[in-house]
Parts: C-alpha cells; sequence; structure tokens
C-alpha cells in the first residue's frame, strides 16, 4: 500500500459535441494527491474541475493519459474504483421521488451498507445535517437548498477512502456550511482523503491541505497554501479607513494599477505588486491627505494569488 490516493498522469479529456467544434476539456494534467489529505481544485468556470471529477470517479472517460484511484485504473479497473468513492456532483442526482431517509438509505445499500447499521448511520447523518423535520418527506417537495443538502449528506453515509464533492457549498446556508467543513476535516483526520472543487477561495483556503489551480484544462498553480503565497511574493492587500475620503485619492491610487481596487464609503481596498518599501511609501504618502481610522496593510489572500495567476493565463492562447 502507498500512501497516494490519488495519480493523474497527462489526462486529456476531448469532448466532441454533435454540432460544433471539439471542446479540449482537459489538457494534459498530471498531479498526486495524498491520502488523508483535504484536495483543493480551483479555477474559473469551464475550468475542467467537473470533467476531471467525472473521470476520477468513472463517469467518463478519458480521451488520453491515465488516472488511478486507490491504485486502481479508472478505465482499467473501474468497480474497483466505484467501490472505494463516493461523489457529489453539481448536478448530482438525488431521487426526487425518494424520501429524504430513502435518499440515504439506497445510497447506502449502493456501497453495501444495508440494514441496522444502515439506519443508524442514517439516523445518525439526518441529525447532522437538521434533515430529522424533513426525513420522511420526498426530496422533490423540497427547496433547492434542502436538497443539497440531502446530496452533501449522503456522503457521509459510507466510509468509501475517497470522497469528491463538486462545490459542496454552493446553496448551502452558512451555518451548515460551516458544520459541514467541520466534518470534512474529521474525515480527513481519520484517514479519508477528500478532494473538493469551489469557486469560493476563502473555503479552499480554510480547508484545504494541497491546492491545484486549474484554468483550461491545465494546471497553472500547485501546492499547499504556503508555497501558493510564496509564488506571489511582492502582493500586498492595503486597507485604509479615513474619516471622510480624501477628493482624488482614487485617480491616486489607479495610477498605480492595482490588481484590485475597490472604494467603499470612506474605506479605500487595494491589492498591489510591489515591494514592501514601496507599500509603505504609498500607505504614509495616502495617511498624510486626511485623518486616517484604520490602516491594515497585509500578504495575499488566496484570492489575489488567483486574480494574479488567471491574469497572467489569460494572455496564453487556447490551442485545438
Ligand atoms: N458534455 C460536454 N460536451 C461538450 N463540452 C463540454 C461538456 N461538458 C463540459 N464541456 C466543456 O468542457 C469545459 C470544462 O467544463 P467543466 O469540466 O464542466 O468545467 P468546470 O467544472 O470547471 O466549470 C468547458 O469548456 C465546458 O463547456
Ligand atoms: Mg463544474
Amino acid at each position: 500500500m502507498t500512501d497516494t490516493a490519488l495519480e493523474v498522469e497527462n489526462l486529456v479529456k476531448i469532448y466532441r459535441p454533435r454540432r460544433g467544434a471539439p471542446v479540449r476539456a482537459l489538457d494534459g494534467m498530471s498531479f498526486a494527491v495524498r491520502r488523508g489529505h483535504i484536495f483543493g481544485l480551483l479555477g474559473p468556470n469551464g475550468a475542467g474541475k467537473t470533467t476531471l471529477l467525472k473521470i476520477l470517479t468513472t463517469l467518463l472517460r478519458p480521451t488520453d493519459g491515465r488516472a488511478r484511484v486507490m491504485g486502481f485504473d479508472v478505465v482499467a479497473a473501474p468497480l474497483e474504483v466505484r467501490r472505494r468513492v463516493s461523489v457529489v456532483l453539481q448536478e448530482s442526482a438525488v431521487e426526487m421521488f425518494l424520501t429524504v431517509r430513502d435518499n440515504l438509505l439506497s445510497f447506502a445499500r449502493f456501497h453495501g451498507l444495508r440494514g441496522r447499521p444502515a439506519h443508524e448511520r442514517a439516523a445518525a447523518v439526518l441529525a447532522r445535517f437538521q434533515l430529522e423535520p424533513e426525513a420522511d418527506r420526498k426530496v422533490m417537495d423540497l427547496s433547492g437548498g434542502f436538497r443539497r443538502r440531502v446530496q452533501v449528506a449522503k456522503m457521509f453515509m459510507v466510509d468509501t477512502s475517497v470522497m469528491f464533492l463538486d462545490e459542496f457549498s454552493s446553496g448551502m446556508d452558512p451555518l451548515l456550511k460551516r458544520a459541514v467543513m467541520g466534518y470534512l476535516r474529521e474525515e480527513a483526520a481519520r484517514g479519508r482523503t477528500i478532494v473538493l472543487t469551489t469557486l469560493v477561495l476563502s473555503e479552499a483556503e480554510e480547508l484545504c491541505d494541497d491546492i491545484l489551480i486549474i484554468n483550461r484544462g491545465r494546471q497553472v498553480a500547485r501546492g499547499d497554501l504556503y508555497a501558493l503565497k510564496l509564488l506571489s511574493q511582492n502582493l500586498y492587500e492595503v486597507l485604509m479607513t479615513f474619516e471622510t475620503l480624501p477628493a482624488g485619492l482614487e485617480a491616486q491610487v489607479a495610477a498605480l494599477a492595482p490588481l484590485r481596487l475597490s472604494v467603499h464609503e470612506n474605506t479605500l481596498e487595494l491589492t498591489l505588486k510591489a515591494d514592501e518599501a514601496q507599500v509603505l511609501d504609498l500607505v504614509s504618502a495616502l495617511a498624510r491627505q486626511g485623518r486616517l481610522l484604520k490602516v491594515e496593510v497585509s500578504g495575499p489572500t488566496l484570492e489575489d494569488i488567483f486574480v494574479e495567476l488567471m491574469e497572467a493565463g489569460a494572455a496564453a492562447p487556447r490551442k485545438e
């Protein structure tokens, strides 16, 4: 047994729609994920996140390259792979005509858990996800947010080695999202590997041990948050709140071509690529122009890094 949960080598997926040009959704991706890690797959819409998850869970065949899950090849041994993974996709199926409880039970049955242990597990999961009042309602009668909750709850019915969650938090209320993030950490601490995709960078920043940023089917950056932050050295976030915003401030700052600039009431926020001395010069120059209530200068957040990397990649032409 190795300590590698996923191995992806030169993975390519080309969709060939009946109409229109072929789409190169994955353009030669290679990476590995360690067991027990929470792995975050980040990228804008259309980056290839869902395609990658579908290949890793055997729902879709790759055009080229290889992928192994817990040592099993997704093309050569799909059944072995399926036994070891559970997945919730963006458009994932919930059985609309089944009740919430029966959705959980049927998912458990698919993974070989039935009878009393399955019922006990379902009771615990219903409680955890605050779904007890809805337990015996048909999913079709629930709101979108509750359906999502059922989809994610299913994942906690079984102990597959690898869990895949595609934008799990979309449409989930913030309190529940917090709770689920805690549950995911517990599962990882027990040795399960978790692969999640998200557009919400702060979520990945908080949750993931390891992050892969992709765009247009290609790797843009890879590493833990620390490594990603090193990638964007000289990136600073500045926040300044004035008693009243000095006139012309925005134009002055815009001249420095910040990566991001926002002015809200009397607060100025910007992300700047510059060395530390330049940033401090700027801050003190601005500070002289009005009465300051608050100043903060900090290193980049994952969101800053993401914006920077996407802008760098946006210039590259897309082949195929
Ligand atoms: N069934 C399909 N047929 C053709 N193109 C597809 C299909 N599914 C996805 N795509 C295209 O593949 C690319 C990657 O899509 P997807 O994996 O869904 O990205 P993400 O999940 O990161 O938003 C996009 O350009 C998308 O339009
Ligand atoms: Mg997607």
